[in-house]
């Protein structure tokens, strides 16, 4: 297991720090799967490809951009990930972890994490999106595991992984401007596969509400940090056996760009109340 290198990190948000010049963001929003158009929402907007990161890789996924943006948002100095690092590429849950850590570096003391996910609750009609309450590792990796990186809690606390305040504040913005929110557990698997309907059936007898392939190594390490949490599902179809329809990325695209707007909504609600 290689062991997670603070040096990188510690380079890697030099790197960053020295293209945002005298922003420092308090807030850091992570962008899952066709939920981009946050990205294009900030104002003032510096833009850091990736590839000009120390120890940042080139994104794989489709529809993930591969860019840092700085900027502010409702008035709120933030960094919006665009693209984020899958343990399903093959990158090491450390990999994966990294822009949580150079952004609890930089000062954020906020990650707003989101990603597009499977609906297991019967109830749920895709598009829509979710407050996740809580969240099932069935990746069976962890970005803390070896020697503890600096600035890491070696047994960090996760009994609110998703902070309490900020949901009743998600939930306060979503009720006065009419915007549907259902709330959750996530179950966060390796993929890249989509799941079978047995294994549906078994996150189900589990607890979880929704399923999807990213955010669980981004939350822990933020916890080890400190950081408090907010995540938002977009649901965007009906998870494996539970319908008739064949599951494809394309739909889960298509599906996150029909909600990103509200999930846009959301967001810029949370801020205005930070
Ligand atoms: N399963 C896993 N990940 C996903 C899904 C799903 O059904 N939809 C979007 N991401």
């Amino acid at each position: 297991m290689a062991a997670v290198d603070s040096e990188l990190i510690r380079r890697a948000a030099d790197a960053v720090a020295e293209r945002l010049g005298s922003l420092r963001p308090r807030v850091a929003i992570i962008l899952g799967s066709g939920l981009g158009a946050v990205a294009d929402a900030v104002q003032s907007a510096i833009r850091i490809p990736q590839s000009a990161i120390p120890g940042f890789p080139e994104p794989g996924a489709p529809g993930h951009k591969g860019e840092l943006v700085g900027g502010t948002l409702e008035g709120v100095p933030v960094v919006v990930q665009s693209g984020r690092f899958h343990l399903y590429e093959g990158h090491a849950p450390d990999v994966a972890a990294l822009p949580t850590r150079v952004f609890a570096r930089l000062g954020v003391t906020t990650l707003v994490v989101t990603n597009a996910a499977g609906g297991i609750r019967l109830t749920f009609r895709p598009p829509t999106l979710m407050l996740i309450a809580d969240h099932i590792n069935l990746m069976f990796k962890n970005p803390l595991v070896g020697p503890v990186a600096e600035g890491d809690e070696r047994f960090p606390d996760m009994s609110d992984p998703y902070d309490p305040a900020l949901r009743r504040l998600a939930r306060d913005v979503a009720r006065t401007e009419r915007i549907p929110l259902e709330e959750g557990v996530y179950a966060g698997l390796l993929g890249p596969s989509f799941e079978t309907p047995a294994e549906i059936r078994m996150l189900q007898r589990l607890g979880a509400d929704a399923v999807g392939m990213s955010t669980v190594p981004e939350v822990i390490a933020a916890r080890a940090r400190g950081v408090r949490c907010l995540g938002f599902s977009s649901i965007t179809n009906v998870a494996a056996g539970l319908s008739a329809q064949k599951l494809s990325h394309l739909e889960v695209l298509e599906a996150g760009k029909q909600i990103s707007g509200q999930l846009e909504q959301l967001i810029r609600g949370v801020l205005q109340r930070l």
